[in-house]
């Protein structure tokens, strides 16, 4: 069979991208440029792209980009059923020869080590750059979008904010295994048909860390975080509300990623229409726009409710949400840690731990940090009135736990693990 090299054309966009995909990634399962990226750069100027043809059929493509006297060489991919009559030469002498016309005087080539390419560019008189890595990071939605991110109320959640999140371990894994990891592995997902989940449910006592838990995703797969509270949408009737809640949607779609945050979810989705703080109208609306989390890429909607129980059956089924996570009281562990994190930011003096995690069975993390702050609070005051130098002891910390009221107790528990037994999904 005889194939001849020629430059790239737009019809040839299907063939291509079909070819580059049966590629897969690169060995090693890192792709330095994944096939959107391709795409992307084939519509720049510089971009130059030559396929090898052969009698209709693309059998091998070239990628490069030319940036001033700088040629990069960035793809070569070169189908099984070409490979025979190795094409990898040809391709890069038309490439080199066009990226050559342009003006280039020198040429990079990314590669991976051991592939065919590596050895033909050795070939050719390219030489490896001996302790040089590539290195890669996305952009920051930050830095791309900084303004449209502003006026939804977006924002960027500093990195650690997963990591920080203490206890929770069973949600924690539930999420890197089935929303990170596909992100992370798109190729590896793709190949067994996972689609990463678009939309999910935190349900808990108040306290006990929904917010934080969604915040925390949005770190952890360095998205921004943009919460919208429907209720609070400016009072102009109900049609002028819907409207505005599909615009901040159309907008929301229109960032390259984001982890959407609708608290108290109940608002919109109770059972009982009257219990309902937005009008039908509203509900509706948010309802259409669910959907659309499927089809857009890189958007996570997280809803948070206190109350499960309470919202329509209807709106929690399998096809609108992928999974319903309970975010659970801290158990002793998740409490020690949570302690030991505030402890060591307040006091160097001793402080048993283990103690304190003893007398705030009923407290959520978020009565842990009232708690603590008010210790800090009790060491300071002391130091200011009477001059005593010490930073927080145990006793200051036992005192605030006193005065502190948990916010759960035996019932609320009791009813959270029967929630968690009727409605958790995941
Ligand atoms: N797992 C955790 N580890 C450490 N701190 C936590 C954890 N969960 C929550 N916190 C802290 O507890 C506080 C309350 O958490 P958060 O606001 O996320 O709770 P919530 O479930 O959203 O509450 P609500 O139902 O009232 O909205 C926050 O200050 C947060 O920093
Ligand atoms: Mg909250």
């Amino acid at each position: 069979m005889s194939s001849f090299v020629r430059p790239y054309r737009d019809r040839d966009l299907a063939a291509l991208l079909q070819l580059w995909g049966r590629s897969g990634p690169a060995r090693g399962g890192t792709d330095l440029l994944t096939v959107d990226d391709g795409v992307d750069v084939l519509h720049v100027d510089g971009a130059v792209c030559v396929v090898a043809d052969d009698d209709g059929a693309i059998v091998g493509l070239a990628l490069g980009l030319a940036a001033g006297a700088i040629g990069w060489i960035l793809r070569v991919v070169v189908a099984p059923e070409g490979s025979e009559n190795d094409l990898t030469p040809r391709l890069l002498d038309e490439l080199e020869a066009r990226l050559a016309e342009i003006g280039t005087r020198k040429l990079i080539g990314l590669v991976v080590r051991d592939e065919t390419v590596h050895a033909r560019l050795i070939e050719r008189g390219y030489a490896e750059a001996r302790d040089v890595l590539c290195m890669q990071r996305p952009v920051p939605t930050s830095l791309a979008t900084p303004s449209a991110l502003g006026e939804l109320g977006g924002r960027m959640v500093e990195p650690g904010l997963w990591e920080s999140l203490k206890g929770l371990k069973d949600a924690k894994e539930i999420i890197e295994r089935r929303v990170i990891l596909p992100l992370a592995e798109p190729q590896l997902a793709a190949r067994h048909a996972v689609s990463p989940p678009s939309a999910v449910v935190l349900f808990g006592p108040p306290g006990t860390g929904k917010t934080t838990f969604a915040k925390g995703i949005a770190s952890r797969v360095a998205w921004p975080f943009v919460e919208i509270q429907p209720s609070q949408l400016a009072a102009e009737g109900p049609e002028r509300q819907a409207e505005l809640l599909s615009q901040t949607f159309d907008r929301i779609f229109d960032l390259p990623s984001a982890v959407v945050f609708v608290d108290e979810v109940e608002d919109l989705a109770s059972k009982r229409d009257e219990d309902r703080r937005v009008n039908v109208s509203v509900t509706n609306e948010f309802l259409k726009q669910i959907p659309r989390f499927r089809d857009v890429p890189h958007h996570l909607l997280a809803c948070a409710t206190n109350w499960i129980s309470r919202l329509d059956s209807a709106f929690l089924r399998p096809g609108r949400f992928d999974y319903v996570l309970p975010v659970a009281p801290p158990d002793p562990e998740a409490r020690a840690s949570i302690w030991r994190r505030y402890v060591e930011e307040i006091t160097e003096e001793e402080v048993d731990i283990d103690t304190l995690v003893g007398a705030t069975e009923f407290f959520t993390p978020a009565d842990i940090e009232f708690a603590a702050r008010k210790a800090a609070q009790r060491a300071f005051e002391r130091e200011h009135f009477q001059g005593a130098g010490k930073r927080a002891v145990m006793e200051d910390f036992l005192g605030a736990i006193k005065e502190t009221r948990p916010t759960l107790s035996a019932d609320l528990v009791e009813e959270f693990n029967a929630d968690t037994a009727s409605f958790a999904r995941y």
